[in-house]
């Protein structure tokens, strides 16, 4: 009986935690540097119970830091895969791949990555690419500005049918939409969200999901990513729907991601 019943308990209790997820795009420069900051926040998220920590270092550091990884509190991630699993793709690594050497997340379609000129095709490609791979895929969304007509309601919920065709209900459970307003990311950001902006478009998604997949929709996790920080942590994790937080630069520094992943542990 108890068996039996394991794997939904697992799946229970790894939905009542936040999601926090650190991107750690292109930096640091050196291995050394990346270890030495992997092993301090490692050290604040292995002792967190209501935290899943995921880091998505540079590719090439990501097989070193795996070594280091005891458990499940903290796993790692990549920041992006290609959209078929082999072939001749000189540079890219699959979704495969990555699994392969232990990695479980991976983001897809974040705003710098379209900028390079990913399109909603390629990322549905890789959205698929990655969940029969076996890997969690961390679908990033977001408008470029507001308008006052509501036009970035209508963009983002398109991004999220754009990137979901095809993509079956029973498989959403490898799903995580993180909501990442390209004009709040970056050294060059205007400002955070405000919680509300969030919850806004939390609603939005789930409406979108529900649209799409009825009830299963409802299961799928929702990230705020964009200039989050140890002070606004709290108030976007206790906006109701926020399951979480794709953190950029603050991921880069173990004691501001600390203060979050504690600040994260506190909201019930
Ligand atoms: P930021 O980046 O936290 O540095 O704004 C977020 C992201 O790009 O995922």
């Amino acid at each position: 009986m108890c068996g039996f019943f394991a794997p939904f308990l697992l799946w229970y209790y790894c939905r009542m935690k936040k999601l926090i997820i650190g991107n750690w795009k292109m930096y640091p420069v050196e291995l050394k540097e990346a270890r030495e900051r992997f092993t301090q926040i490692k050290k604040t998220a292995s002792v967190l119970r209501n935290v899943q920590t995921v880091i998505c270092p540079p590719l090439v550091y990501a097989g070193d830091l795996k070594k280091m990884v005891a458990g499940h509190r903290v796993t790692l991630g990549a920041q992006n895969a290609w959209l078929e699993q082999e072939g001749a793709y000189t540079g890219e690594v699959s979704p495969s791949q990555i699994r392969s050497v232990g990695l479980t997340h991976v983001i897809i379609g974040h705003s710098e990555r379209r900028v390079l000129g990913e399109t909603d095709e390629m990322i549905n490609k890789k959205i698929l690419a990655g969940i029969k791979a076996g890997l969690v895929v961390v679908l990033c969304v977001g408008e470029r500005e507001r308008d006052k007509d509501g036009e970035y309601l209508r963009y983002v919920a398109s991004q999220i049918k754009l990137a979901l065709k095809n993509v079956q209900k029973k498989e959403l459970s490898n799903m995580v939409i993180a909501y990442e307003p390209i004009w709040a990311i970056g050294k060059n950001a205007l400002r955070a969200a405000s919680s509300e902006d969030a919850l806004e478009i939390a609603i939005l998604i789930k409406k979108t999901l529900a649209d799409m997949y009825n009830r299963d929709g409802s299961h799928v996790p929702i990230l705020y990513g964009g200039s989050v920080n140890e002070k606004n942590t709290k108030d976007f994790l206790t906006a109701s729907r926020i399951d979480g937080l794709l953190v950029g630069r603050a991921s880069l520094d173990p004691f501001v991601f600390g203060e979050i992943l504690r600040g994260a542990e506190k909201v019930k």
